[in-house]
């Protein structure tokens, strides 16, 4: 029994992401470039991604961390729960959310609102994953996109299923009789 086993095809080999994350990283080196940006990975799922992407940034910036989760039932609202703040002040910053993946977008509207809340002088996002699924009904505003996904539930790098997963390097489909 491997973790392979569980998957039905695998999307993006870890050479895929590492070229898909050094492009994303040369358009955020080029448009940040002497702004000191802070880079705020949510956690757990974008962790793999905001460690390799930081890599191959060849400007100044800081990271930091954010825990949220939805409230269950209001998941449509985007309403979400706080679970580990930011330890950085953003005020007057500029602000780069890293995401593993976006779907409906209903969380990164709320962290996008709440960050301009606090008077952050630019609030962008970059995604690795774009999902846009039938669901997403919000105009989520993401100017740097990794790569885009057809539906289908995908794991590994950073992303989970009930938790699992995590560890894999590559990212694949999730065979679906093991979450239907
Ligand atoms: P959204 O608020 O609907 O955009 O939800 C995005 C979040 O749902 C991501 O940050 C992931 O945690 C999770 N998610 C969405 N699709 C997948 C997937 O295919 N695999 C693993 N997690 C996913
Ligand atoms: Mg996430």
């Amino acid at each position: 029994m491997t973790l392979r086993n569980d998957i039905d095809e695998i999307l993006f080999s870890e050479e895929d992401i590492k070229e898909i994350t050094k492009r994303l990283a040369s358009e955020l080196t080029r448009d940040y470039d002497c702004k000191n940006p802070v880079f705020v990975a949510l956690l757990k799922g974008s962790i793999m991604f905001m460690g390799d992407l930081v890599k191959y940034v060849d400007t100044h910036l800081e990271m930091d961390f954010m825990d949220v989760s939805s409230y269950v039932g209001t998941k449509s609202t985007g309403e979400v729960k706080i679970l580990k703040d930011l330890s950085t002040s953003i005020e007057g910053r500029h602000v780069v959310i890293v995401e593993d993946i976006v779907e409906t977008g209903a969380t990164l509207n709320y962290i996008i609102d709440f960050l301009r809340s606090r008077k952050a002088e630019s609030v962008e996002v970059v995604t690795l994953l774009d999902k846009p699924i039938p669901e997403r009904k919000l105009e989520v505003d993401v100017k740097y996109i990794g790569t885009t996904i057809p539906e289908g539930f995908v794991v590994g790098y950073g992303l989970d299923f009930n938790e699992n997963y995590r560890n894999l390097p590559y990212i694949g489909l999730l065979k679906p009789e093991l979450y239907n």
